[in-house]
């Protein structure tokens, strides 16, 4: 988590890098920094809580320089505070330092530095970092080469940048297994987390790998690996538009991006379709029928609302394609030593590219043989990088930390990696395949369509926003939207909401359902209505608020529940993309009734790189 942002060139760094930090927000809001070189002193200005904070702390006044370093942080090591906020400087005043990720030997490192004079003020394993560097750069007055010694000794996974007060024409950055990318522009360079923050000044960068040093000017960028040699990394240049970055007249950027799917859903299939309608994956994609013969399992692994996705990705390949899939949380796949070889394909699913229990995951497979095909929204991160095969959401820039658009373009890929794989294992008739793919196709129009409903749910929510128990219920893919649901009304919100298969209630947690209590039921699937009924009319019976989402044509539901949506008719395996919808706005406008900060709920941050 947290996100950096570096600056040198011909300007003041002061607006450039509080531009870029806000488009990082996402990646942490406890507290931001800033620190500039200017006439031989460094400025640094930091507060506690988000970029506004600073904004107010800076005012009018002017850091000047042409050289800065800036940051956004999510807590890890360290409560959030002033004092705990990046960035951190040394006991003279020398360097200031921006750090994301953490240090792990910094127990030890400190207390070196300790017995060596060195006085600590923060709890931060970055203070400690500062610390290292300080001293090798009191020794040497090289920022690259005290960088490089400091990382010897440390151990961790991070993106680190530092400045100095005597070097107001360079800057220097490392990236070890957390984002950092650098943004060339004319006369000046600029390092970041990610794209978002440089969108507006340069799409042009270079993807630093792991180990690689780098020292910018306002000309030059140079890049060392890991064995210092000086290297060339390729240049990428980012299509992504700049106003993708901007809320564009919506109250937040959740809206917006909600807004977006039935866009980014047909962004999704036009990459990947042909003109007869065939599924043509991007180049990224090289797996071929030889290879897939090879395979007699698939395994999704992913976090949050990825692993949703990969729920009805599990459901609508083995159906299409009838191949064995099993799909688990990445943070307990690694540990319990799962049953992956060479003859299996692990599916990773990230929005970020970044997640550390997603790569680690992914990394443990691939030791034991398996091919890794990641569905990834962020060119060039982590998880892109690390996987055989790549398939990209054309979801764009999401920076509200719930996510929205990228969970319905992750299910888009869902989609058409079941019928490529269906054909590839001829497990599907021509007109099924054709059948399916238009449907797929004019699901965007029915969304559209679906997104007209949102002045219905502000009012429903705005009747029920303070309840404080929301039951999601639902069967075969409706139960993995059920779970979707929950999770964005809980996080945005912060109500105790639950996801059930509604079948399994019965079992147990009926007990909980009391008269003001709010159950979502979803009856999407016309193969389940019937059973759904019946536990719908089972949680009536306990008096509960009930509202039933159904695919139009199903007015019998209304008996039955004291509101119902209706969804546009589309197969039972392609409700998902539709049905999410309603629940993504009830969560939206429940959250603005209640007052909560939507885009940048508590406690969370967009990516998250600890384990
Ligand atoms: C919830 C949400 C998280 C992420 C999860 C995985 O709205 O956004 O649950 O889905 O942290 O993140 P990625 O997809 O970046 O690996």
């Amino acid at each position: 988590m947290c996100g950096i942002v570096g600056y040198i060139g011909t300007k003041e760094p002061q607006d450039i890098i509080i531009n870029g930090l806000k488009k990082l927000e996402y990646r942490g809001y406890d507290s931001a920094g800033i620190a500039v070189v200017n006439h031989g002193k460094i400025e640094l200005r930091k507060h506690v809580g988000a970029i506004s904070n600073l904004e107010k702390l800076i005012g009018e006044e002017r850091l000047g320089g042409h050289v800065g370093i800036g940051h956004t942080r999510w807590a890890t090591h360290g409560a959030p505070s002033d004092l705990n906020s990046h960035p951190h400087m040394d006991m003279d005043g020398t360097i200031a330092v921006v750090h994301n990720g953490t240090v792990e030997n910094y127990v030890e490192l400190k207390a070196e530095l300790e017995k060596e004079g060195v006085v600590f003020r923060t709890e931060t394993d970055t203070e400690v970092a500062t610390m290292l560097i300080s001293k090798y750069y009191h020794r040497n007055h090289d920022l690259k080469k005290a960088l490089d010694q400091a990382i010897s000794e440390m151990r961790g996974t991070y993106a680190i940048a530092v400045v100095a007060k005597d070097q107001p024409d360079q800057f220097v950055a490392y990236r070890k297994n957390a984002p950092l990318i650098v943004g060339l522009g004319n006369n000046c360079n600029f390092v970041a987390s990610d794209f978002s923050a440089l969108l507006a000044y340069t799409k042009d960068v270079y993807l630093l790998e792991n180990g690689d040093t780098v020292v910018l000017t306002k000309d030059a960028v140079n890049i060392y690996d890991e064995e210092d040699r000086l290297i060339e990394r390729p240049m990428m240049h980012v299509d992504w538009d700049v106003s993708a970055a901007e809320k564009g007249g919506y109250d937040h950027f959740m809206l917006k991006e909600i807004y977006e799917q039935p866009t980014a859903i047909r962004e999704t299939l036009s990459r990947n379709l042909d003109d007869n309608g065939r599924v043509h994956l991007q180049e990224t994609v090289q797996l071929t029928k030889e290879d897939f013969e090879k395979i007699n399992k698939i395994v999704i692994v992913a976090c949050g609302t990825a692993y949703h996705a990969g729920l009805v990705g599990r459901y609508v390949i083995e159906k299409l394609a009838r191949i064995p899939v099993e799909v688990d949380i990445a943070s307990e796949f690694r540990y319990r030593d799962p049953f992956v070889d060479e003859h299996t394909l692990f599916i990773a699913i990230s929005q970020s590219g970044e997640t550390a229990d997603t790569l680690e995951a992914m990394r443990e497979a691939k030791r034991k043989g398996a091919r890794v095909l990641s569905v990834v929204n962020v060119v060039g991160s982590t998880v892109a990088r690390e996987s055989d095969d790549v398939f990209y959401t054309q979801a764009g820039p999401e920076i509200a930390v719930a996510s929205t658009k990228a969970y319905t373009t992750q299910l888009v890929c869902m989609y058409l990696l079941a019928l490529f794989f269906a054909d590839l294992n001829v497990a599907i008739s021509a007109e099924e395949y054709d059948n399916f793919v238009q449907d797929l196709e004019a699901i965007s129009g029915k969304l559209e369509d679906v997104l007209k409903m949102a002045p219905e749910i502000e009012a429903l929510a705005n009747r029920l926003y303070d309840r404080d128990q929301v039951f999601y219920i639902g069967r075969g893919v409706d139960s993995s939207v059920a779970y979707e649901g929950s999770l964005k009304l809980k996080e945005i919100s912060y109500i105790n909401s639950f996801a059930i298969a509604a079948g399994e209630l019965k079992h147990g947690t009926i007990a909980l359902m009391e008269p003001r209590t709010i159950v979502w039921a979803l009856a999407t699937q016309e193969r389940l209505f019937d059973k759904m009924v019946s536990n719908i009319q089972e949680v009536k019976a306990r008096n509960a608020h009930i509202i039933s989402l159904a695919q139009e044509g199903n007015s019998e539901i209304e008996a039955h529940s004291d509101e119902v949506f209706y969804i546009p008719r589309t197969k039972d395996e392609l409700t998902p993309l539709l049905s999410v919808v309603p629940l993504q706005l009830y969560a939206y406008y429940v959250a603005k009734a209640k007052g909560c900060e939507i885009d940048k709920p508590r406690n969370l941050a967009k990516s998250v790189t600890v384990e």
